[in-house]
């Protein structure tokens, strides 16, 4: 078994910054034998514990990969279809796309497209809606498994008010389930999530079928779309007269606890908030979609205060890009033009895309680079000559770093990702012994050690 030692600028938030906790700034070692953090301190401890392990110098920043709560992958090819409110780009944009992966080589080649632009943007870890064919979902599993891939993800299934070729029976939607959990969930790093569309495409007979898949394997996830737009909320209270609001559809056919994630819920009434908060589920906030199909700003702060926990999703294609570094400026945005927003800080920002998905997810074993940890991580340097690596140099502290890799980080400025331990291919060259010290990249390093 090989150690390797990563001496870097490391920036991580094991605490919640909602409730006190801190930005981690440290520059320090991390030792990492299998994939996991075995030792994090001072780099002449690290070298004295482990005298045979070499050392790589991560020049720029080191921080978490990141976790999107929320993201489609069939919807890759269609993101920036903007101008249009939920139902219409559902009907015009989202759907017909979601309809042509019936096509193994279509589905296929967007897998990887997928995958690759996940990875790229330096996100580890996520939970995926898959595809309405379940032979199109094999593929992402299949393809999420090449990759090394930490991803939950599952069938999506509707039998109403979608295209008819979109449309399944709870017969089926139970069988195909059942199929994809026995063959993916808990095989390496990957997990199965029943994945109703949303409660307008489902019977009551449907989501009774999604029931009975979450029981099918212990640790199944569920997740859907809530409370995303007002036209859709009128209809869905018209289908499910009988519920008290809309999450309590979920809520009511036993499909929400700790493992499930709804996408959305910016038209939340707070008893609601309350009502969910009870099962344990989270709200994966998706703020570029929320702007770019002109949803709805999201209230934060009812969901805190109701104690429903909340992570970040891209909701690629409602979404309009797989970085969450722009998730966190837009969610920090959407805070700022809300009466009652929250003040978020570079600290929330990096939580939200980070330990907070990694909770709402149960991947307990990521989120933060602790010792004991998997190592699943990125680099961020931006090329030499970029406004983002002149700020970097000249930040007075951690703090402000960090906050200038939200205003302005895109994917490009990730030179490496790890996941468990081991590096995927990049644009630039990796990080090499022979390579600059983080001290000699970043300007802010005595303020912060
Ligand atoms: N509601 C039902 N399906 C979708 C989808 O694909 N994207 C978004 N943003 N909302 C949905
Ligand atoms: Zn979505």
């Amino acid at each position: 078994m090989t150690t390797t030692i990563f001496h870097a600028q490391v920036l991580d938030t094991p605490e919640d910054p909602f409730i006190g906790g801190e930005l981690r700034a440290e520059e320090c070692a991390l030792a990492v034998c299998e994939g996991i953090i075995t030792f994090r301190g001072p780099l002449a401890q690290a070298r004295q514990m482990f005298p045979d392990a070499p050392v790589q110098h991560v020049p720029g920043l080191l921080l978490p990969g990141l976790v999107d709560t929320h993201v489609h992958f069939p919807q890759l090819r269609i993101i920036g279809g903007l101008g249009m409110p939920l139902l219409d780009w559902l009907e015009q944009c989202a759907l017909p796309e979601e309809a042509r992966m019936g096509e193994p080589a279509y589905a296929a080649a967007v897998a990887e497209e997928f995958l690759g632009g996940l990875i790229q943007a330096g996100t580890t870890t996520a939970l995926v809606f898959g595809a309405h064919d379940a032979g199109a979902t094999d593929t992402l599993f299949r393809a999420a498994q090449a990759h090394g891939y930490r991803m939950t993800a599952g069938l999506v299934v509707g039998d109403i008010n979608l295209r008819p070729d979109l449309h399944t029976t709870p017969e089926r939607a139970r069988a195909e389930a059942a199929e994809l959990i026995h063959r993916w969930h808990g095989h390496g790093k990957l997990r199965y999530a029943v994945t109703p569309r949303f409660a307008l495409s489902s019977t009551p007979e449907l989501l009774e079928a999604c029931q009975d898949s979450l029981h099918e394997a212990p640790g199944v996830m569920m997740t859907s779309h809530v409370n995303e737009n007002l036209a859709e909320t009128e209809a869905v209270a018209e289908l499910f007269p009988r519920s008290q609001g809309y999450s309590d559809v979920y809520s009511d056919f036993g499909l929400l606890s700790e493992r499930a994630v709804l996408a959305h819920n910016v038209h939340a009434p707070v008893p609601e908030l309350q009502r969910l908060a009870g099962t344990g589920a989270a709200v994966a906030h998706c703020p570029s979609s929320n702007s770019a199909l002109g949803s709805a700003l999201f209230p934060m702060r009812d969901h805190l205060q109701a104690g429903v926990p909340v992570a970040l999703g891209s909701d690629v294609g409602g979404g309009t890009g797989l970085s969450l570094f722009k998730e966190g400026l837009q969610a920090y945005y959407h805070q700022q033009l809300r009466p009652d927003g929250l003040p978020l800080g570079p600290e929330h920002l990096l939580y939200l895309a980070t330990t907070a998905g990694a909770q709402a997810l149960d991947r307990p074993e990521v989120g933060h680079l602790s010792e004991g940890m998997a190592f699943d991580a990125i680099a961020l340097e931006p090329e030499a000559h970029s406004p983002l690596a002149a700020i970097l140099r000249h930040a007075p502290d951690a703090s402000r770093a960090l906050a200038a890799v939200f205003a302005t980080g895109t994917s490009a400025d990730i030179s490496t990702v790890w996941m468990h331990g081991e590096p995927t291919p990049s644009r630039r060259p990796q990080p090499t012994s022979s390579g600059r010290t983080p001290s000699e990249s970043t300007a802010f390093d005595d303020a912060v050690q």
